[in-house]
């Protein structure tokens, strides 16, 4: 039977510690971590996203501010807020929600945020030390699949890893943070021939493809640690709302076969917010080590 890697229960747990940091902060009259996210225009799911992450941030005792712009705001506009904010002692940790309306702009604005408060890992300057293993933000959702893992004391060492997908913000982050782990990774993606046997013979699979219900239950190996990164809202009539979320696995009635699986909703998603409040934090730290 296999064991369900609880992404809810897991990001509570990191979020009562982050929670415990700031008491220590308030009680000692520290600074406590300040998080600003922008979001430009009105997309309803990047609405939702910037929501939850401003509610957590407050759960968790931090300073939050959110930074609406409209949607036919200027690249100058942009990022004279996140110039603003850069400057600003109370913030620590800067987001730009994505995708912008306008996504000529998006390398620009990203390139605008500190990397001391590149929350986000988005910055060059942090994916390239994230490339070679110095000390740096690591991406959310990437970095709370591998926080999953470890703390279910799941064996990544010496394993076969397959992440499917390569964007930039998880596939190719993904399985660098594996290959970190000493795991032997696989980048499948949409011109890999064969799908199907790259997952039959690996131990750990990643999807991060971005199709709902792409990959079969029945394709995935025995004993297989599975973690499924999809998040989708597709119709369902039977399902209260007629909607209902899936991931880009269909487990089907394979379950049973795994050694551990991650379920949607409630597997990634929440670990990728709890990740958020992490780097944070850090930045926290490190900016506020650097001016004692
Ligand atoms: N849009 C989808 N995922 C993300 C994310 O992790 N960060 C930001 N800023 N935007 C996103």
């Amino acid at each position: 039977m296999a064991q369900i890697l609880d992404g809810k229960k897991v990001s509570s747990d990191i979020r009562s510690e982050i929670k415990s940091a700031v008491s220590a902060f308030i009680a000692k009259g520290e600074p406590v971590p300040g998080l600003a996210v922008i979001i430009v225009g009105d997309d309803p799911a990047s609405k939702v996203y910037v929501s939850q992450k401003k509610k957590n941030a407050e759960e968790v005792g931090f300073h939050s501010e959110e930074i609406k712009l409209p949607h036919n705001a200027s690249r100058n506009q942009i990022i004279s807020e996140i110039q603003r904010l850069n400057n600003n002692s109370a913030i620590h940790g800067i987001l730009v929600q994505m995708p912008l309306p306008d996504q000529s702009d998006q390398q620009a604005v990203i390139e605008a945020i500190s990397p001391r408060k590149d929350v986000d890992a988005f910055h060059p300057v942090n994916q390239g030390k994230f490339l070679i293993g110095i000390d740096s933000f690591l991406p959310c959702t990437p970095a709370g699949v591998i926080e999953l893992l470890k703390r279910y004391l799941v064996e990544i060492s010496g394993k076969k890893a397959l992440v499917i997908g390569r964007s930039n913000i998880v596939g190719k982050p993904m399985s660098l943070l594996l290959l970190r782990e000493n795991a032997t990774v696989t980048i499948a993606h949409s011109k890999t021939k064969n799908l199907e046997s790259e997952i039959s013979d690996s131990d750990i699979v990643v999807a991060a493809l971005g199709k709902p219900h792409a990959i079969k239950g029945e394709w995935l190996k025995k004993g297989a640690v599975v973690v499924d990164v999809g998040m989708h809202r597709i119709d369902d009539p039977n399902a209260p709302k007629g909607t209902k979320l899936v991931g880009d696995i269909d487990y089907g009635n394979y379950t049973d076969k795994l050694a551990w699986y991650s379920p949607v909703p409630g597997g990634v998603g929440p670990m990728t917010i709890a990740m958020l409040l992490s780097n944070t934090l850090k930045a926290r730290n490190d900016l506020c080590r650097k001016t004692v």
